[in-house]
């Protein structure tokens, strides 16, 4: 017969114990909440009592129901008040040893068919369980940070663990709101074994300053929709777990990318922990904190010293693509006065019609005046020849994905352009600086890589070559934020910041599930409930394009050599097979 958990306690009110306490008490268990000290059953209480004091404030719990939940808990510093619990789930740092020694501790003192959960992210189940007399009862419950709020757990399933064991965890889990998954005992699992490596990487961009701090976070944020940047979600996990889940995974599994960043090892070790200390990649108010304070590393948003922006009025747009399109209307919204030049008479009135069509469907959902709709299309003039940019400030292109197609108009650009104009690609794969090249003014020439759909899409990546001259790159940020837009600023190699950080994590979902480690849906699971992102990797990749996805890849390996960016066999013989996602009607998935 199934478990019906009434009575359960948690080990070690840290970041994770303390949520893991209120995720129980809400659902209505009697809890006891064990620390090793009374300090650390303070912080325990003060992290329980912020969180549901939140929940109050903001009308989500009723002062009965947060009551009834304080109510429910217990603290205490005795493993031995343990011993009526039906299951015990401990959070107590990520070290094995540790994690070997209470639940050997623990295993003493409960009743013989309760349930010994471990909450490690990444330590191996089955070594923790075989310090215990009965290994069978040992499972693991991953829950996610914040507990309360993220719906995801993983179920982990041992060798040894009895089926009516990890049954049980799972109803329980289901029984507390949460999204179970049952997997397998891997370092990682699912949800950490893609994300770390994303996270890792982004710590060794940071560490190489190939972008700030605020500019990673950005990059992730607005051009893909997470939640929190990278280097804000490590701040958020904790310095010192996180270095013990890369280790952990890295001795695994041998993987150079998961091998933690010497940065994380230094900030550990200088006690800089995250949020929990106070100071972690960024600082905060206080330990515990969630508030950002500015500190010497805050970028003061102003214009370097000594350099002069230069004067952006009239802009110019060459192309007549989706992206091309979705430029001309951001740049003419914001007020700005706009030629684009397409290759045929046809070509620039299909341009003025697709057009004239996104601004009505703005104007139809309410999200635009038709007089700001008729003032933005007034500005806008188009032509089928290129010295119709002779006049132009700047000239951003948007033509085909091809360094010849490019490197011809950037010569012609070089020869029509006024001396003083900025000439921008948006290329998402090419290096910019050979377009800078053809030019006699490589100085002039930058990077600004919008997302599609532009008008939506918040980000721009703002790309210096060696080349450009600072005054440039200050005119073009500045630009991005005239026209709404946020710019991060990177270097020029492949990927940039966000395709850098966003494909090799989606080639490492597709070598799980080559690997038969999980399934799609349970690796989209993970990833959308567990880390809050707008869409798993299959079903991203499916949207992007299985073809477009494996030439970002195959480029990303090109330039970086890196073992582990090697595109996923599954990913090319899908491609091959014509399985490129939704525009083919099948990829990961099928479609209607
Ligand atoms: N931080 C995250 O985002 C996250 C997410 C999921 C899982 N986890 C896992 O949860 C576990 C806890 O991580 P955390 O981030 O909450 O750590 P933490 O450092 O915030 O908290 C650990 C807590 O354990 C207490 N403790 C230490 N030794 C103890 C002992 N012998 N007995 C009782 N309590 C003891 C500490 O006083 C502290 O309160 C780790 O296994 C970690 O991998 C962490």
């Amino acid at each position: 017969m199934a478990r019906d958990f009434t009575t359960v306690g948690v080990i070690g009110l840290g970041t994770m114990g303390a949520g893991i306490v209120e995720v129980f008490a809400r659902n209505g268990l009697d809890v006891f909440a064990v620390d090793a000290d009374d300090a650390g059953l303070a912080h325990g209480r003060e992290i329980l009592a912020g969180s549901t004091g939140r929940a109050l404030a903001r009308g989500k719990m009723t002062q009965e129901a947060h009551d009834a939940l304080h109510q429910r808990v217990t603290f205490t510093t005795a493993l031995e008040d343990l011993a009526g619990c039906q299951l015990v789930v401990e959070a107590v740092p990520e070290q094995l040893a540790l994690k070997k020694d209470v639940l050997g501790r623990l295993d003493r003192i409960v009743a013989a068919d309760a349930v010994l959960a471990t909450n490690t992210s990444s330590l191996p189940v089955t070594e923790i369980a075989v310090a215990t007399s009965n290994p069978k009862r040992v499972v693991g419950m991953h829950f996610f940070n914040p507990a309360p709020v993220q719906q995801f757990v993983e179920v982990i399933r041992t060798v040894i663990t009895a089926d009516d064991v990890f049954e049980d965890v799972k109803a329980l889990a289901e029984r507390l709101g949460k999204k179970p998954v049952v997997v397998g005992d891997k370092a990682g699992f699912i949800a950490n074994a893609l994300l770390f490596g994303y996270l890792n990487h982004a710590v060794a961009m940071y560490e190489s300053r190939y972008a700030t701090r605020e500019d990673l976070d950005a990059a992730m944020r607005f051009g893909c929709g997470y939640p929190m940047g990278p280097l804000q979600l490590l701040d958020l996990i904790g310095l010192d777990t996180a270095y013990e889940i890369l280790d952990t995974m890295y001795k695994q599994g041998r993987d150079r990318l998961h091998a933690p960043t010497p940065l994380i090892k230094q900030m550990v070790s200088a006690g800089m922990l995250g949020r929990k200390s106070g100071r972690g990649f960024y600082t905060y108010a206080a330990a515990g904190s969630p508030e950002v304070v500015p500190d010497r590393q805050t970028p003061s948003g102003g214009v370097p010293d000594g350099v002069a922006l230069r004067e952006v009025t009239r802009v110019g747009v060459v192309g007549s693509g989706v992206m091309a399109v979705g430029i001309v209307e951001v740049l003419a919204r914001a007020g700005l006065a706009v030629t684009y030049v397409a290759r045929s008479d046809e070509k620039v009135e299909a341009v003025r019609a697709s057009l004239v069509a996104g601004l009505a469907r703005s104007v139809e959902k309410g999200r635009l005046e038709q007089a700001e709709a008729d003032a933005t299309l007034a500005r806008v003039t188009g032509s089928s020849e290129r010295k119709a940019l002779a006049g132009a400030d700047l000239v951003i292109e948007a033509v085909a994905e091809d360094l010849a197609v490019k490197q011809d108009l950037f010569r012609d650009l070089d020869r029509i352009c006024r001396p003083g104009a900025i000439l921008a690609t948006t290329t998402s794969s090419l290096p910019v600086i050979d377009c800078a090249k053809v030019t006699s003014r490589p100085q002039d020439v930058v990077g600004m890589h919008f997302f599609n759909p532009a008008p939506v899409m918040k980000l721009v990546e703002v790309v210096h070559t060696v080349s450009t001259a600072p005054d440039v790159l200050a005119t073009v940020q500045q630009l991005c934020a005239t026209v709404g837009k946020v710019a991060v600023t990177c270097g020029d190699r492949a990927g940039f910041v966000v395709n850098a950080l966003l494909f090799p994590y989606l080639n490492d979902a597709v070598k799980m599930l080559e690997a038969n480690y999980a399934s799609a849906d349970d690796i989209d699971t993970a990833m959308k409930t567990g880390c809050g992102l707008p869409m798993g990797p299959f079903e991203l990749l499916d949207v992007v394009g299985l073809d477009v996805s494996l030439a970002i890849e195959r480029e990303l390996y090109l330039e970086f050599r890196e073992r582990g960016y090697a595109p996923a066999p599954l990913l090319e013989h899908l491609v091959t097979a014509g399985y490129l996602g939704r525009k083919s009607g099948r990829g990961f998935r099928t479609y209607a």
